[in-house]
């Protein structure tokens, strides 16, 4: 008999595990503490907008027409303790307010809430992103609580998928790392993976802490890989050079490679700010401060990109901001996804309204969680209508729809004709032939 498994935390990360375990074939629970969202999964429909998730609901949320019935939702922890022998859990590490390092409240809880109701054979799975160390204390934790004793195990299994493709990274991922303890473990997590597995997919064993490691320093590279290029980007700026040029040069070469090397307003979101920052607490916590000094450096190089764009608006608006309409184009992190958590886009959006401006916002699907973060921002139901009388429009979300606007048509409804692109993706001859000035961060301005 397969495995039952269970997801705990139905966030991002876990409202995706879940659908996608069922998908492989396996019985599912999962489980979230707000009723508003088990409640929203019941029905098929996905607590945030992530490509191709609620696809896989409809097919296995039990009660659904035709559907599996492999996948039902609680907010029980006994009733998960119950049901499954693999307890997944996906539950946030934020930030804590005011410090860099990550808030593990969750996590914990969650670990004292189940580990008290396993009272048969159990694998616990950590998920989540936590700092080194966290899941061998929680392994002593389910071991203490759990009326089963040592049959109650834990095992860390970091995450690696991106939101707008979290789908296709769950059920096809490019690696599986499992840090284990024991053979049974393994072999339970190599059941869980093994259509991946069969289809070629690598298999990563380790002891815990490598395991957690892997996930933070894998963040920790693609920061640095970003905040690199845009750290070449000011060189640019102040040089003469174009970074757009330079980062496809440099790609060539396959020990750099492309990706990741897209310059421009920078790495946002629920992951890689608050990954940095947490590693960088947990290093000192454990005196190796100086090994990630150098992440202090990316984290100042992302966020002065932020404030540089601001500059940059505010110059080609004739030195103030005062009263002059701005539009932005983007207020999600990233295209294809509704996820405005330390979006650099709504970031520059609030500092300019901050200081002065009157900026209308649109986004394909992050309005209604940006005008919950920022509620005095105009928001506007479509691009065009957004650019309405601006006098500079803000690309800074790349979203593919942004990139077909039609520069002629836009420059017929803005005040004037100034482009600021700060994701580097608009054809910047296209525009200046509609006559539209052209800037962008990292790049020659005419
Ligand atoms: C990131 C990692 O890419 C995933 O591997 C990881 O699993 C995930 O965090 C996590 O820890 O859960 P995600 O936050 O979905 O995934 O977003 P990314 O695709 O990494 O993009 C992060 C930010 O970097 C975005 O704001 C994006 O616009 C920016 N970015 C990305 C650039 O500015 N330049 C680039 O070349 C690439």
């Amino acid at each position: 008999m397969s495995p039952k498994i269970t997801v705990i935390g139905l966030g991002y990360l876990g409202a995706t595990h879940a659908a996608a375990m069922a998908e492989l074939g396996f019985d599912v629970l999962g489980l979230d503490i707000l009723p508003e969202k088990t409640d929203l999964l019941s029905r098929g429909l996905a607590p945030m907008y992530e490509p191709g998730l609620e696809d896989i609901l409809r097919r296995h949320v039990v009660g659904l027409p035709e559907s599996s019935g492999r996948l039902a939702f609680t907010t029980s922890y006994a009733e998960a303790a119950a049901f499954g022998d693999i307890h997944f859990i996906c539950v946030n590490t934020p930030q804590k307010p005011g410090e860099y390092a990550c808030d593990m409240s969750y996590v914990d809880s969650a670990v004292d809430s189940l580990a008290p109701h396993l009272d048969r054979p159990a694998l616990v799975v950590g998920k989540s992103t936590v700092p080194v160390g966290s899941a061998a204390r929680l392994a002593r934790r389910v071991a203490e609580l759990a009326p089963a004793g040592e049959e109650a195990e834990l095992a860390w299994n970091p995450e690696f998928l991106r939101e707008g493709f979290a789908v296709e990274d769950t059920l096809r991922p490019d690696r599986i790392v499992a840090g284990v303890t024991s053979e049974r473990a393994e072999a339970l997590l190599r059941e869980v993976y093994s259509t991946p597995l069969a289809g070629g997919t690598p298999f990563i064993t380790t002891d815990l802490a490598t395991a957690e490691l892997v996930k933070t320093a894998a963040n920790a590279f693609l920061s640095t890989k970003i905040s690199f290029i845009n750290a070449m980007a000011e060189i640019c700026e102040t040089a003469g050079g174009d970074v757009v040029k330079l980062a496809e040069a440099l790609g060539y070469d396959d020990r750099i490679g492309r990706k990741f090397l897209r310059a421009g307003i920078g790495f946002g979101g629920g992951c890689l700010p608050k990954d940095i920052r947490a590693f960088m607490a947990r290093a000192g916590e454990l005196g190796a401060a100086e090994a990630l000094a150098f992440l202090r450096e990316i984290d100042s190089i992302n966020m002065r990109r932020r404030v540089y764009m601001v500059e940059l608006t505010r110059e080609t608006l004739g030195g103030s901001l005062l009263g002059k309409r701005v539009a932005v184009l983007g207020a999600a992190f990233k295209p294809d996804s509704d996820d405005v958590r330390d979006s650099p886009a709504l970031n520059i959006a609030g500092q300019l309204h901050l200081q002065g401006a009157e900026v209308t916002v649109h986004d394909p699907k992050a309005m209604e969680n940006a005008k919950r973060v920022f509620p005095t921002l105009r928001y506007a139901d479509g691009a065009t209508e957004a650019a309405q009388g601006a006098h500079a429009v803000l690309h800074l979300t790349e979203w593919a729809e942004y990139g077909e606007l039609d520069p002629a048509v836009l420059g017929g409804v803005v005040g004037a004709r100034h482009i600021l692109d700060g994701r580097n993706t608009l054809d910047p001859e296209l525009w200046r032939k509609a006559g539209w000035t052209y800037r962008a961060l990292g790049r020659p301005t005419a």
